[in-house]
């Protein structure tokens, strides 16, 4: 620990804000994205609340990220679960501060969705379908009329830049609760995220492995590995985007610490079957460690699990 450890504390902090700032999207945005850009800024347009739907890790979030950022707006965003509560979303009074200044704006500490409300700024609403209902409700307001009453302090017209958008998972994969019908009739146009072709995947893993040389057949061993899980009928839930990113970086560095970079069959077997082990979900019945050891060897050939 150091000495100063509060003073250090504050400093590392600051240069850690600093960092976060500084910080680019680095997206693709081609076929289903591109599609997927221009339906948003359709809809923004057209002032239609859209959804987002697609399995983990097809690059939702990152989207919206981009998005916000291209338009040069804040973005925030909640992540729905059963511990959400309106403050959450709103915010809340910060006792300690009302204790000294009351029930005043000093002592507000804005929620996601108030900031997004108050600076124009585009609000992602993950799985917004596990949020209990009540929390759903405190939304149609929102989601409406582009007001939102703050207790105690009033009702607020959004900023003309509030761009409010749901994502989720497709039905079959999401939590207890689903969206309450007068919740869903406010999103008005449904955007479909699926596993990108081919090309766009690699292009993301290329994006995504900026530091490492990656030669064309690694990178197509990578994405035989990913899309064989997502055919398969055994496997529930297959590899996302992030797994196949995942695979491509051990490998290379498993090979830049073992063999001057180059990547062999037993270092991609070795990296899939680390990575996939706990990326995929298979049917119940289904014993995950000998389904991955044969997927991978079925994938990747027999030289792979000899070499
Ligand atoms: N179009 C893309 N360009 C670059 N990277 C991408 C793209 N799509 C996905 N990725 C990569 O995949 C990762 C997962 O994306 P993201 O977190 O946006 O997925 P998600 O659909 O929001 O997933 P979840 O459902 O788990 O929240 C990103 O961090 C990024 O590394
Ligand atoms: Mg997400």
């Amino acid at each position: 620990m150091p000495e100063n450890e509060e003073k250090g504390f504050g400093e590392a902090f600051q240069k850690r804000l600093a960092a976060a700032s500084r910080e680019k999207v680095r997206i693709v945005v081609k076929d289903q994205y591109k599609d997927a850009w221009d339906i948003l800024t359709d809809c923004e347009n057209a002032n239609l609340i859209p959804g987002i739907i697609g399995p983990p890790g097809v690059g939702k979030t990152l989207l919206l990220r981009a998005y916000a950022e291209k338009t040069n707006r804040l973005f925030q965003w909640v992540t729905g679960d059963e511990g959400v509560r309106p403050a959450h979303l709103i915010g809340s009074f910060n006792p300690a501060l009302v204790l000294t200044k009351g029930f005043t704006l000093d002592s507000f500490e804005p929620g996601p969705l108030l900031k997004a409300m108050v600076f124009g700024g585009v609000f992602g609403l993950n799985e917004g379908n596990r949020l209990p209902e009540y929390v759903q409700n405190t939304l149609l307001e929102p989601f409406e009329e582009f007001t939102v009453n703050v207790q105690r302090l009033g009702r607020i017209k959004a900023h003309d830049g509030f761009f409010p958008v749901l994502t989720m998972n497709p039905e079959e994969m999401a939590g207890a609760h689903r969206l309450s019908e007068a919740f869903r009739d406010r999103i008005r146009v449904w955007i479909r995220l699926g596993y990108p072709n081919k090309e766009t995947e690699l292009e993301i893993i290329r994006v995504n492995c900026p530091e490492y040389k990656l030669s064309d057949s690694v990178l197509d061993s990578v994405y035989s590995l990913v899309s064989a899980s997502r055919v398969s009928p055994d496997i529930e839930l297959p590899a996302s985007i992030r797994a196949g990113i995942s695979i491509a970086r051990l490998s290379a560095q498993m090979a830049t610490r073992d063999n001057n970079g180059e990547v062999t069959h037993k270092i991609l077997s070795d990296s899939a079957t680390s990575v996939l082990i706990g990326a995929l979900r298979f049917r119940p019945g289904i014993d995950a460690e000998p389904a991955v050891s044969a997927l991978v060897r079925t994938v990747l050939g027999k030289k792979g699990a000899e070499s």
